[in-house]
Order: C-alpha cells, then structure tokens, then sequence
C-alpha cells in the first residue's frame, strides 16, 4: 500500500498540485469536522447534520488499521477518503471535500486513489452508499447503480448503493 503514498495530483481549479497520503490517527477530529462542513453543503438542517455526526464520527482506531486517505493541498488537508469492510468487496466510507474547494478536482483524485487503493487489496468491487446529491459525482467516476439502502439516520430515506467494478 506504500506505493500509493503520496501521488501527487492537479487540483484542476488551482493548478495547484495536492498530495495524497496516509492520514494519521491523531487527525481523526480534523476529518470528522471536515467531512460535516462537506455533507452540509447539501442544505441539510442542524437535526439532520446533528445526527449525522454519530455515523461520521471518524475513529482513530479505523484510521489505524483500515485505509484512511486525505488530499493536501498548500499544506492543508483538503479532503479524505476511507475504507471499510463489505461483504462483497470494499467499501467507500468516506469521501468528502473542503466546501470551498469542491468542483476542483480533488473528488475525483481522491476516488481514483481510492480505486486504486482497493485493487491493490485484491477486491472485486468498490461499493458507495451515496449521499443522493453526490450520486451524480460516482456515476461519472464509472459506477453503476445497483439498489438502494435505508438510511441509518432517517425511517422511509433509502440512499443510492453503487457499485464499482474492479477487475
Ligand atoms: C461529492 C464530492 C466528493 C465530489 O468532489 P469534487 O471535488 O467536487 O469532484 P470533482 O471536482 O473531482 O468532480 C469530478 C467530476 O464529477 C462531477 N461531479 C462532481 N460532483 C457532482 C455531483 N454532485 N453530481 C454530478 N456530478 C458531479 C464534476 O462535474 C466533474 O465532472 P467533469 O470531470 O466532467 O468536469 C464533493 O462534492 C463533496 O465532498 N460533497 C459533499 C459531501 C458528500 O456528499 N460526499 C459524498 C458522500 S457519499
């Protein structure tokens, strides 16, 4: 997994180049507030947001012992992604964007890392429970919808399940 340390991407919007590596344990809160300030640029109100932080809470133990990756860009940590076990393959915990700095490119960086990262592991399909306003964003990246999920959060929401094909 070391060889995919630091690979240096365009950040399209900047021309700027970021960098993704490992994160650490100790950025767990960092992430956490990240990704929150991400889902919320979808309008949600402060109930919804407030529940979602319990699912989103990012764990040091799971940055520890599962693939955690984030994106810098001048130095700064601009977006994540994370891993975790599906029963068919792996899947796509995390993925999230500095509000400011989505729609420059780094999603898709982090994605294809995250493609990356999965093939090396030797699974068969990266899996996503998307948020239904980034579904758009991982039909582009090549996935397919396959179904949906309930959501975790919300009795009646059902969430859109993809699925990437890997080898
Ligand atoms: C979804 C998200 C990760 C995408 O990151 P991003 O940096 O904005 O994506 P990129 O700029 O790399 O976009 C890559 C391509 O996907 C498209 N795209 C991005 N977001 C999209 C969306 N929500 N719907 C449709 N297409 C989208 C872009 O237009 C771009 O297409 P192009 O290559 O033809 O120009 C980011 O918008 C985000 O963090 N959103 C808020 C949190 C969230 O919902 N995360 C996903 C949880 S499942």
């Amino acid at each position: 997994m070391s060889r995919l340390a630091g690979i240096a991407v365009r950040h399209a919007a900047a021309e700027r180049p970021c960098a993704i590596r490992r994160a650490r344990t100790d950025e767990a809160a960092l992430l956490t507030e990240l990704g929150l300030r991400a889902k919320a640029v979808w309008g949600y109100d402060a109930a919804f947001l407030a529940r979602c932080r319990t699912m989103m809470t990012v764990k040091s133990a799971n940055i520890a012992t599962r693939p955690h990756y984030v994106a810098e860009l001048g130095g700064r940590v601009a977006g994540f992604y994370g891993l975790e076990p599906e029963t068919e393959g792996v899947g796509l915990d995390y993925l999230f964007v500095e509000p400011e700095l989505i729609g420059g490119g780094i999603g898709r960086a982090l994605w294809d890392h995250a493609v990356a990262t999965a093939r090396a592991l030797d699974h068969r399909a990266l899996i996503v429970v998307s948020d239904p306003n980034a579904e758009g964003f991982y039909l582009k990246m090549g996935c397919a919808r396959v179904g949906t999920r309930p959501s975790e959060l919300e009795d009646g929401r059902r969430l859109p399940l993809l699925r990437f094909r890997l080898l």
